[in-house]
């Protein structure tokens, strides 16, 4: 059973200079319950598809081509109304640097809450129990502390995991998660993966992880899909890429990843 079914996608980019074929006809599933690992080279296409899931590709970029259903239903077709109630709550999305997806001028707190009367009638008392509750399970060891605080004010790590507490506050059932701790230093950013892993049981997730890094593909996903030029140029379980990669450029990640012996040829 697939939750996420992407067939024949195509985004373009219309820039001055011509046509950027940005991602250009690729598909892929992400089963029930298990981990994709989306990785390639920066400017493969990877956060322009994981943008088109939730329609938000920006002009000059358009979804020219293809399908892309959730639990069965196109999402292409959804009204924006209908998008953005789905958002957040069925599918939510964690980037890279959480300064720039959190905003600047409000307290943890206050964007919190905004996230959930958005989508939930609740007291001031109501949202905040479920805000500490959200920030608990992300291992924010007091999280009263950080309430009142505001993005800037925190470490990256744990801006990182106050992001993907806020993803996960609605109880999503697909979390994209685009290279959410490249900018994080390699203890975090192994402890934000275990923590991953372990959200994903407790709360039945799937998940779309983006990377250009095949070591945490190896770590975390079931499955793997690898873009080049956006395209997809290979695709199967974690284990038989790992062990018998067939194309030349998934070996050429592998080296860099530094997971086959070089040859001494
Ligand atoms: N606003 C834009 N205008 C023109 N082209 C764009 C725009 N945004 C993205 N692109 C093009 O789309 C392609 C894919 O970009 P995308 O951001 O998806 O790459 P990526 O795989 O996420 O790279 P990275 O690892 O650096 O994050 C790039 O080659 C880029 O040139
Ligand atoms: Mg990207």
């Amino acid at each position: 059973m697939n939750i996420l079914e992407v067939r024949d996608l195509k985004i373009y980019f219309y820039a001055e200079q011509g046509i950027v074929k940005a991602v250009d006809g690729i598909s892929f599933d992400i089963k029930k319950g298990s981990t994709l690992g989306l990785a390639g080279e920066s400017g493969s296409g990877k956060t322009v598809t994981a943008l088109s899931i939730l329609n938000l590709v920006d002009p000059p970029g358009k979804i020219i081509n293809g399908q892309i259903k959730y639990n069965g239903a196109s999402l292409l077709d959804l009204d924006a109304e209908k998008m953005r109630m789905l958002r957040g709550k069925e599918i939510s999305i964690v980037f890279q640097e959480p300064l720039t997806a959190l905003n600047p001028v409000l307290s943890i707190e206050e964007q919190m809450y905004e996230m959930l009367l958005a989508h939930r009638r609740l007291s001031k008392n109501g949202c905040h129990k479920i805000v500490i509750e959200y920030l608990k399970k992300v291992n924010i060891p007091s999280p009263q502390k950080i309430l009142k605080d505001y993005p800037h004010q925190l470490s990256g790590g744990t801006r990182q995991r106050v992001m993907i507490a806020m993803s996960l506050l609605l109880n999503p059932k697909l979390i994209i998660l685009d290279e959410p701790t490249t900018a994080l230093d390699v203890t975090i950013q192994a402890a934000i993966l275990d923590l991953l892993m372990q959200l994903k049981e407790e709360m039945d997730l799937s998940i779309l992880f983006i990377t250009h890094d095949l070591g945490i593909i190896a770590e975390i996903a079931d499955d793997v899909v690898i873009l080049e030029k956006g395209r997809v140029v290979e695709k199967a379980g974690t284990l038989e890429i790992f062990e018998n990669p067939k194309n030349d450029y998934t070996k050429r990640l592998l080296n860099a990843a530094r997971f086959l012996e070089v040859s001494p040829l």
